[in-house]
């Protein structure tokens, strides 16, 4: 049975769920709760069993590493052995917030903690309700995001209930996710910092705080810029294990479009018409051009809403992948098309 606690307001009695949530995490549990980036399902990190009742939970392929979640900076020590001066420049720069860092690992963390690697991502989340949770839980929390494998990530917590009501011990219910899209992961490991995962943190932000390059990883550029009909353009295989598996996929078909602004809308007019003429019940995602924030925020709450209505077919306005941002929000986009996307 799962506990579904309302914690949107952070009053006396929020305070005691989330304290019964630490508790439930202590002792080996599943506990489901807000950040500011997508709801996480989070259990002791330090514990083998426990995470392996996060992979038994979302369905998830135990080679695709967790990001451990720490309530202070200074409990980064417990996780990784040292820092170098540019890691704590990011950490001064950007903790609490959407950025986790890929480290070398101490060897407490477990191997189905980091999917068998020698490295561990860590991150200090900015939300009140996650990091009351994680410095209750008085140990680094595992989490990967709150949906089963391959759904888009949660973003509310009506997402949560939907994908893991009767999975998970608790779920603590807040408000609706400020970001929307997941975290940067950042590599830290090589000599140039590289963006396995792109976020709202771009390269250009993370590069003028530590006054270095930092990079996109060539396999999500690839990745981000693969094309179906990319021939044997087979993106390079990414660093980050988590960016090969499909992801984020709504269940109706999904078509990306992408040109002219007033060629995109015409021609979404036009397919919404014939396809509807078929009998196939139509979604439609377009975003204001430059709304790179406010698609961030919306992109996976409008799949599962058209998934609601039961839609066959969305068809959606591509964003400028030039942009950073815009770039980390078609990453998700592509994924959750298949990689169809029609120049028109
Ligand atoms: O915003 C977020 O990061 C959310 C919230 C809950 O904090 N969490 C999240 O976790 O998105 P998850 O498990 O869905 O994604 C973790 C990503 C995956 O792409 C994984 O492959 C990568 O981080 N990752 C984790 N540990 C890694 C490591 N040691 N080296 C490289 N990539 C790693
Ligand atoms: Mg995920």
């Amino acid at each position: 049975m799962t506990k579904i606690y309302q914690v949107a307001e952070l009053d006396e009695r929020a305070l005691a769920h989330i304290e019964e949530a630490a508790a439930v995490i202590r002792r080996g549990g599943l506990v489901a709760f807000p950040t500011e980036t997508v709801y996480g399902l989070g259990a002791n990190a330090l514990d083998p069993e426990a995470v392996a009742g996060i992979y038994r939970a979302k369905g998830r392929p135990s080679d695709n590493p967790l990001i451990c979640h720490i309530a202070r900076a200074s409990d980064i020590g417990q996780l990784t052995p040292r820092l170098s001066p540019r890691v704590v420049k990011l950490i001064e720069n950007f903790w609490p917030g959407p950025l986790t860092l890929v480290l070398e690992k101490k060897p407490c963390v477990p191997d189905v903690t980091t999917g068998g690697l020698p490295t561990v991502a860590v991150r200090m989340p900015d939300h009140p309700v996650a990091l009351e949770l994680i410095r209750r839980a008085d140990r680094p929390v595992a989490a990967p995001s709150a949906n089963l494998s391959g759904r888009p990530s949660p973003t509310r917590a009506a997402h949560v209930t939907e994908d893991l009501d009767g999975r998970v011990d608790v779920i603590l219910a807040g408000g609706d996710c400020r970001v929307g899209i997941e975290s940067t992961v950042l590599d830290l490991t090589e000599p140039v910092a590289a963006v396995l995962r792109p976020g709202v943190l771009t390269p250009e932000v993370l590069s003028a705080a530590i006054e270095e390059e930092v990079i996109f990883d060539p396999g999500v550029v690839a990745q981000t810029t693969a094309r179906e009909d990319g021939g044997d353009r087979e993106p390079e295989r990414p660093r980050s294990p988590g960016m090969k598996y499909r992801h984020y996929a709504p269940k109706a078909a999904m078509t990306l479009l992408e040109g002219r602004r007033e060629r995109v809308e015409q021609e979404i007019r036009r397919l919404k018409a014939v396809n509807e003429a078929m009998g196939l019940k139509v979604g439609v995602i377009l975003f204001e051009e430059q709304g790179f924030l406010e698609a961030a925020h919306e992109f996976f709450a409008r799949l599962r809403e058209l998934d609601g209505e039961g839609v066959d077919l969305i068809l959606a306005g591509a964003l400028s992948d030039k942009d950073q941002l815009g770039f980390a929000v078609m990453n998700r986009m592509l994924k959750s098309a298949g990689y169809h996307i029609v120049r028109v």
